[in-house]
Formats: structure tokens, C-alpha cells, sequence
């Protein structure tokens, strides 16, 4: 039987870590998979995660099940950090297997909701949104979104294809730290969107997995924030796998608001039924070290200041690889990347450039030119900005 199965193409950037992995060349440069790299190229364990795992491991005195939407304290914690004041009388939520599980379990509740409804993903977004969808079955088209001459959002063409969506549709959105184009809209787009989103009866579902990287905790969620305040319903699928550097411990949540009341409960009966169905119920540790986390004011604070780190040594990162493509090429056409925020910088070069770099230099990116800022360092820099030029980019 299982012979029946038809073969899957793989996903192509976990395919490009094989690759990577593989290549025995000296000074090859991975700017592939999202995942944070400190200079020395380590995705260090943060220091406020190491103390709150030693102080599960100290206190904890059952490994019993939770429940099927994972423990209050973590849903309160992350709905303060996505949120930041809550409206308790409107939110659903459940944590859920990574911010993958999130967006799974997010559209399996909307279809649930509304089974005629069409999903509306940026073109590009994270591959992973479509491969989801189509797994699902699910019906989607794609609104323009990345401007390749400007490298930034074509906003115009953005809002006219969102505008398309009809009552009870869903749109997607990136709250922040766009994947992967590292494009984002203004404040004021971000205000045009939601009324938009008000106009045709839209539900906006926000993909928030970048929180704390573009430019700050509460920056990155204003977005989100503003949305959830004007919309009647918004759903969001939050990540702590790259804020909290838990990448493997599969920490995520899912969260909805609706209008209260008994939509709520059924709402929260939902999600604990597909959290069921799915996996029973959700990873504990990794919600645990979060929620440890956010409780207590010192290892708050220490996080925050870790993760500042993180984000202003991408800046640099941003500003110099900028600096430097600007010297090599004698012109600002590369500047979008300093403007870029979150991880990622689509960079408009083709699939053959891409192929050059990754040939001649041993430079790994997607191939789409989606490079990974975190992954460079202030001595691969210049061999970047130099393979991007002699690339014809
Ligand atoms: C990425 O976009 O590289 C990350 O979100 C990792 C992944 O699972 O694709």
C-alpha cells in the first residue's frame, strides 16, 4: 500500500540546510532557513530561557497532562506580549504546536466557520502558507504585494487586490518583519488595510512570527494591536520560536477575537477540539519556559535586552552590507536593504544569479533571493556585497 504514495517535492528551504550541510567548501555563508546566528555563526540558547529552564527543573513536580489549549498562564502571558492590554471578554486562545501549528489550527478554524471561504496570501509569502493550503484543499488566491523594481511594497496593487476579498474571506497578513521580502507597509497602509478589512467583511488572520526583530516587541505588534482593536474578528497566529530562540521546543499560539459572549466559548471549544483531533494536547515545556518568563520582571527584562541585541545586530548587519553594495556598485539601488526589517531581504536577483553565488561563492540563499541578514556576520559582508555585484544583481 504504502507504494501508492506519490513522491513530495521537498520544501525548498529545509532542502537548501541538506545542501548547505553537504558543501565542504571553506567560508561558504548559509542564508538560508530563518533561524537566528550570532557572529560566531551559533544559535545560542538565550540567557533568560537557561534560568527558566532551571527553575522548571527545580519546581516542577509533575509531568501530568495541561490542558487541551495549554496552561492559562501562557495564553495570558503571550496575549499581554501580542496584545498588550487584552480584552479578556473577546479572546479565545490556544497554544499550539509552533507558529506552524498555529496557522494550521487557524485555518482549520475559519473553514470550520465559514467553509465557502476563499484564503488571500501575499504574493510571495512564506512558502509554507501555500503548501498548507494546498495540502488543505483549501481555496486561495494570491494578492500582489513586493514591488521588484523598488524592493518595497507596491501598496497600491496590494490594497486593490485585498479589496477583492468578499465578506467571510480571509486575508493574510504578516504583522510584521515580512517572509519573505522583509517589505512592510507603513503605519498609515497598515490603517488603510484595516479599512479595508472593515469594508468588504474580510477576516484578517495575522501571522505574527517576527515579533521583537524588526523594530521592537511593541513596534512589531502595533499592527496586530491596531487591527485587533478596529476589526470585529481577527485571528492571529503568534511564533515564540525565533523571539524566544525556542526554535525546536514547537511553541506557538493561536488566538482569536470575536464579539464575546457565547462566540467566544464556542470559539474556545473549537480550538481545544482541533488541538484534540490534531495531537491532544499541545508541548508544554517550551510555553512553560515562556510564561516563566514573562512572569517574572528580572528574566523579563534580561530577555528584552537579549533580544535587542539580536535585533540591532541585524541592523548593523543592514547597514553595512548596504554600505557596502553601495561602494561596490556606485549606486544607492541597494539602500531597500537597510529599510528591510525583520530577518529577511528579498534581494530581486534571479534564480541564475542566485545559482552564480551559490556556485562560485558558496553562498547559500533561497532561491527566490530571499537572503537571511542573521546569517552574516561583519566578515561576510563584504564577500556578500562582492558576490552580489560580480552576480550582475
Ligand atoms: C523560514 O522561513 O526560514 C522559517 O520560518 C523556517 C521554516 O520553517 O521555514
Amino acid at each position: 500500500m504504502f507504494g501508492n504514495l506519490k513522491p513530495q517535492a521537498p520544501d525548498k528551504i529545509l532542502a537548501l540546510m541538506g545542501e548547505y550541510k553537504a558543501d565542504t567548501r571553506q567560508g561558504k555563508i548559509d542564508l538560508g532557513v530563518g533561524v537566528y546566528k550570532d557572529p560566531n555563526g551559533l544559535t545560542p540558547v538565550m540567557r533568560a530561557v537557561k534560568t527558566a529552564e532551571q527553575k522548571i527543573w527545580e519546581s516542577q513536580d509533575s509531568k501530568a497532562y495541561t490542558g487541551l489549549a495549554g496552561t492559562q498562564d501562557y495564553r495570558d502571558a503571550m496575549a499581554g506580549l501580542v496584545l498588550g492590554e487584552a480584552p479578556a471578554d473577546r479572546l479565545a486562545s490556544a497554544a499550539t504546536v509552533g507558529g506552524t501549528g498555529a496557522i494550521r489550527q487557524g485555518l482549520e478554524l475559519l473553514r470550520m466557520a465559514n467553509p465557502d471561504m476563499v484564503v488571500h496570501v501575499s504574493d510571495p509569502t512564506w512558502p509554507n502558507h501555500l503548501s498548507i493550503l494546498k495540502f488543505m484543499g483549501q481555496d486561495f488566491v494570491e494578492y500582489p504585494y513586493f514591488d521588484n523594481d523598488t524592493r518595497g511594497v507596491d501598496f497600491e496593487a496590494m490594497l486593490d487586490g485585498i479589496g477583492r476579498a468578499k465578506k467571510g474571506d480571509v486575508v493574510l497578513l504578516h504583522g510584521c518583519c515580512h517572509n519573505p521580502t522583509g517589505a512592510n507597509p507603513t503605519a498609515e497602509q497598515w490603517e488603510a488595510i484595516a479599512e479595508s478589512l472593515e469594508k468588504t467583511g474580510a477576516v484578517p488572520m495575522i501571522d505574527l512570527a517576527y515579533q521583537g526583530f524588526g523594530d521592537g516587541l511593541d513596534a512589531d505588534a502595533a499592527a496586530t494591536r491596531m487591527i485587533a482593536a478596529r476589526l470585529p474578528e481577527v485571528l492571529i497566529a503568534a511564533s515564540c520560536s525565533k523571539n524566544f530562540g525556542i526554535y525546536r521546543e514547537r511553541t506557538g499560539i493561536l488566538m482569536a477575537l470575536g464579539e464575546g459572549g457565547e462566540a467566544r466559548d464556542l470559539t474556545q471549544g473549537a480550538m481545544a477540539y482541533l488541538n484534540r483531533q490534531t495531537y491532544s494536547f499541545p508541548p508544554d515545556h517550551g510555553a512553560r519556559i515562556v510564561s516563566t518568563i514573562l512572569e517574572d520582571a528580572d528574566l523579563s527584562a534580561n530577555w528584552k535586552a537579549e533580544l535587542e541585541e539580536v535585533r540591532q545586530t541585524m541592523l548593523g548587519l543592514r547597514t553595512q552590507l548596504a554600505e557596502e553594495l553601495r561602494s561596490l556598485s556606485g549606486s544607492d539601488k541597494f539602500d531597500f536593504i537597510e529599510h528591510h526589517r525583520g530577518m529577511f531581504s528579498r534581494l530581486g536577483a534571479t534564480p541564475e544569479q542566485v545559482a552564480k553565488m551559490k556556485a562560485d561563492s558558496a553562498i547559500y540563499m533561497v532561491g527566490d533571493s530571499r537572503l537571511n541578514i542573521a546569517g552574516l556576520n561583519r566578515d561576510s559582508v563584504p564577500v556578500l556585497a562582492r558576490a552580489i555585484v560580480e552576480a550582475g544583481v
